[in-house]
């Protein structure tokens, strides 16, 4: 079996690689390197002992995804190619709308063309708003005041109406939650480029002295401690949830949450990282960071029950792997 990884080079998509390779499949990597580098693709080689083809390409150019698609019969698709940073979206709302929106129409539209019937998603739980957590894939979308957001949200639909006209399309529309740490091997992993948004690259920094000090964003929500709370998942679960979504997909379109189903505050994040790597992490509480929400984790049984899935990793495995992989890097 023949799967494009688009976004293949990305945080996400090389750990689905190496998930996909694991579990027997062949993988075609798609990706204009926008944000990733192409040397990640030989650490995925290196792991796995299995060869990746790589493509240069921009999945938003219906010419060069044209000859792809003639080059390779693939079997189905992994759609991570997208720009993820809220702020930015926010800053540049037409490169994110154009980006992440006609990538997706593109890269359905060759499914259809070529017979291609399998296509998984990369959503985000950012579609579900304000929404009160544990997250339920029923509920009615409230899609956050970002255009990063409101593009994943208008891609689902985008192929929830496909699914239900294509009577072979079967699409998975996967909600990640917070995806973070590395594979075990450190030879991958998440590197943002510059000051990262997120709170692990941020820690992982902090630690290794690139960063003075983290900024806890609030300690006035109402949750445990006061500090926002979120459902950090580790990448090489969430990559295997992909494998998993990949093998039970059927016709038609089917909604699953990737996440822990276990909160964890702002404040038990940088003990256990503390704990776990015996390091002391400088950091200050500051006022909050506008848009974000106290808490957002999932009710993950539907992909329990129906993926036969679930993640198996802990918040210390996800402390331990984030950090030996900044050691390495
Ligand atoms: P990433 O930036 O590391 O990976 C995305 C990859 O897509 C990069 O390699 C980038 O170069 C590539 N890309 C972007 N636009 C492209 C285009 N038009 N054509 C070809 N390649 C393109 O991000 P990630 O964290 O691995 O995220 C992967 C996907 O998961 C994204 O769609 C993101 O929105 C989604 N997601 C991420 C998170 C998260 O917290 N990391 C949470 C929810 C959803
Ligand atoms: N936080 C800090 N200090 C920091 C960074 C973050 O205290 O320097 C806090 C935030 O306030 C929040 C928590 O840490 O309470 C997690 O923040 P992240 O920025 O790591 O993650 P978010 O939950 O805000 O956002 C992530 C992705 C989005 C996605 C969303 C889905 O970055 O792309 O999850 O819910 F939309």
């Amino acid at each position: 079996m023949l799967i494009l990884v688009t976004g293949g080079a990305g945080y996400i998509g090389s750990h689905t690689c190496v998930a996909l390779l694991e579990a027997g499949y062949s993988v075609v990597v798609a990706d204009n390197l926008a944000n990733s580098n192409k040397t990640v693709l030989v650490e995925v080689e290196k792991i796995t002992g299995k060869k990746v083809q790589f493509y240069l390409i921009d999945v938003t150019d219906e010419a060069n995804l044209d000859r792809l698609f003639k080059t390779h019969q693939f079997d189905g698709v992994m759609h991570f190619a997208g720009l993820k940073a809220v702020g930015e979206s926010v800053e540049k709302p037409l490169l994110y709308y154009h980006n992440n929106i006609l990538s997706t129409i593109t890269l359905a539209k060759k499914c259809l063309e070529y017979g291609v019937k399998h296509f998984v998603f990369s959503s985000s739980a950012t579609v579900y708003g304000e929404n009160p957590s544990p997250l339920l894939e029923t509920m009615e979308l409230l899609p956050r005041t970002s255009p990063y957001g409101e593009t994943k949200a208008i891609s689902e639909q985008i192929l929830k109406d496909l699914g239900r006209v294509n009577e072979h399309f079967a699409v998975a529309l996967l909600r990640y939650f917070n995806p973070v740490g590395a594979h075990q091997s450190a030879l991958i992993g998440e590197k943002p480029d510059g000051v990262p948004n997120n709170l692990m690259p941020f820690i992982t920094q902090v630690a290794r002295g690139k960063l003075k000090k983290l900024r806890v964003f609030g300690n006035d929500y109402p949750t445990i401690d006061g500090t926002g709370v979120r459902d950090y998942i580790h990448v090489c679960d969430l990559a295997e949830g992909h494998v998993a979504a990949l093998e039970k997909l059927k016709p038609g379109v089917c909604i699953y949450n990737l996440g822990t189903g276990r909160g964890t505050s702002v404040l038990e994040l940088i003990e256990t990282f503390e704990r776990v790597n015996g390091l002391k992490l400088p950091y200050e509480i500051t006022a909050r960071r506008p848009g974000d929400i106290a808490e957002c984790y999932a009710d993950v049984s539907k992909a329990k029950r129906e993926l036969c899935w679930q993640a198996r990793r802990t918040v210390a495995d996800m402390c331990l792997d984030a950090w030996r992989f900044e050691e390495n890097n």
